[in-house]
């Protein structure tokens, strides 16, 4: 495999709203970022991947844009951006833009004109269609809930909207359209960027009237001829949000031969607490089997071709300690122990914001204190339906995005040092234990364990490209070998809140302990709660 400089990456994703504010608005922003700019670099990632931060309504918080070209005021200017860019750069971290290309916000200029006049040069740039009569087109869906079609009465049809109606979807096979992204992606390289994270990518290539949403047929052709057009011989590393994307698609997108993205989320892993085929917030009990058979399947099968993405959470995520981990009394433990798991696999780790000092799931009661449209959407349809507000809430809990979107935790002073102002969705109240200051001062310091993490990827080629194979063990019991050349590493963690055991490791006790996340010595042949412990050895031996 031709080595490249992401290989070696780790990505740190900010949520900009939530991150830091600087000037008391209670809204995070671009200056706050760069007075924070210090802490990212000592954690020890090269890449920080901005959620958008361009000119939107925020009816989607940025994920509606009005203007690529421009920034948020909430977040600051161009001028900001530009010193965010440089001053990161400063310290080896690169950053990533979020591109925005499936839909933009309905009150982007090229919509405002096309909504107005069939015969605009921009009609084309979205998707119209006249209605059944009175009803919409199709039956199809959003993906936020509701029909998918909003009718337009300036011009008697509907436009296409995958999420909200607030976001309608762009006409990519009209090449005007593609013309523009491209424009915009070139902007942000001539700025000096690093990187692209692309949004809902698989939905690009849609044929609407033969009802393919994702995985459409040109899909990768589009993709290929960006590769073309913007990204070759740019220094770019890339990655697609990719929905239901399985294995094959993915070595589609990543076959460095293909020439398309670098990377992409795949969310099988994190599918896997839900009811196949139903939504998102109907859960079900994670099978570790299942983990295991999931992550293995895509570390195999990326391995001599393309390349992993690695993450547990983002900022449409649940936070991980709470939903696969103990968020209470092995909070430390079960953190680091699926930090573990995750950053000595195959690919390019990505930590979400505030998963680097153990930050849980929030559990707000009222409904007045959530602010995500998903959320809201679920609610009344539900409600609707007849779920109690019991069983809503217990969805909300486990997978609200708003659980990954209050603010950082910073320290114990009011509001956590995020703002001095009221913040915009209120705080996790568990910040005056939990929070970056408390967490450093620990002798059981989370960021401290992933700074090593970190280490031993950029110190390790073993790490980035040893070949991946998973141990047959207990079945409470995750655990894989990694090996490079003479080298191999071997990686054991204990996913419940009960000493197992282990008889694997008893072999390695003499070996090199690379990793652990328990202070005293191992105990012969049993891992303990959330225990997570990393062997060296030389295969020769
Ligand atoms: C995926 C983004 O991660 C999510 O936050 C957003 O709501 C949708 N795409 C729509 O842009």
């Amino acid at each position: 495999m031709k080595p490249e400089w992401w290989h070696k990456s780790v990505v740190y994703q900010i949520y900009p709203r939530s991150f830091q504010d600087s000037n008391g608005d209670g809204i995070g922003d671009l200056q706050g970022i760069i007075s924070r700019l210090d802490y990212i670099q000592e954690l020890g990632v090269d890449i920080i991947w901005l959620c958008p931060v361009y000119a939107s309504p925020n009816d989607d918080n940025g994920y509606d844009i009005s203007d690529y070209y421009s920034i948020n005021p909430e977040y600051g200017t161009m001028k900001d951006m530009d010193q965010l860019i440089f001053e990161a750069s400063q310290r080896g971290i690169g950053i990533m833009m979020d591109i925005v290309a499936n839909h933009t916000s309905d009150e982007h200029p090229w919509f405002i004109e096309a909504s107005r006049d069939i015969k605009s040069p921009y009609r084309n740039y979205y998707v119209w269609r006249d209605g059944k009569g009175e009803q919409p087109p199709s039956e199809l869906r959003s993906i936020f809930g509701g029909s998918a079609w909003e009718y337009s009465s300036e011009t008697n049809q509907y436009f296409l909207h995958m999420f909200s109606k607030k976001q309608p979807d762009l006409n990519w096979h009209y090449p005007p359209v593609r013309r523009a992204m491209y424009e915009v992606m070139k902007f942000w390289i001539n700025k000096g960027i690093k990187g692209f994270r692309f949004d809902v990518i698989d939905l690009i290539g849609k044929e609407i009237d033969s009802n393919i949403i994702a995985n459409g047929p040109l899909l990768h052709k589009y993709l290929q001829e960006m590769n073309k057009k913007v990204l070759q011989g740019q220094e770019v590393v890339t990655v697609g949000e990719t929905g239901g994307a399985d294995l094959s698609q993915a070595l589609l997108y990543t076959d460095p031969d293909q020439k398309e993205l670098s990377m992409i989320f795949s969310f099988e892993h994190i599918a896997l607490d839900e009811e196949p085929g139903k939504q998102k917030w109907d859960l079900k009990p994670l099978d570790l089997n299942d983990l295991k058979r999931v992550l293995s399947h895509w570390q195999n099968g990326l391995e001599a071709k393309g390349w992993n993405s690695l993450f547990w959470s983002n900022h449409d995520q649940p936070r991980i300690i709470s939903r696969w981990g103990n968020d209470s009394v092995y909070r430390y433990e079960s953190a680091t122990m699926l930090g573990t798991l995750l950053h000595l696999m195959r690919g390019t780790p990505f930590i979400y914001q505030g998963e680097e000092i153990g930050m849980t799931n929030v559990h707000f009661t009222d409904l007045s204190f959530y602010r995500d449209i998903e959320t809201y959407q679920m609610y009344r349809e539900r409600l609707q339906k007849g779920y109690t507000e019991e069983q809503i809430f217990a969805s909300i809990h486990a997978k609200g995005r708003d659980n990954a979107r209050t603010p950082m935790q910073w320290n114990s002073s009011p509001m956590a040092g995020f703002t001095e102002g009221t913040p915009w969705i209120s705080l996790n109240p568990n910040y005056v234990d939990i929070n970056a200051k408390n967490d450093r001062l620990s002798s059981q310091s989370i960021f401290r364990y992933y700074q090593k993490l970190i280490f031993l990827r950029k110190n390790m080629n073993l790490i980035v490209y040893g070949d991946y194979n998973l141990l047959e063990t207990e079945p409470e019991l995750f655990a894989y070998k990694r090996i490079w050349e003479n080298d191999c590493v071997s990686v054991f963690c204990n996913f419940t809140d009960k000493i197992i055991d282990c008889d694997l490791t008893k072999t390695l006790l003499t070996g090199e302990i690379l990793l652990k996340n328990y202070e005293t010595s191992p105990l012969i042949g049993k891992l303990r709660p959330y225990e997570a412990i990393v062997f060296k050895s030389n295969i020769n031996n």
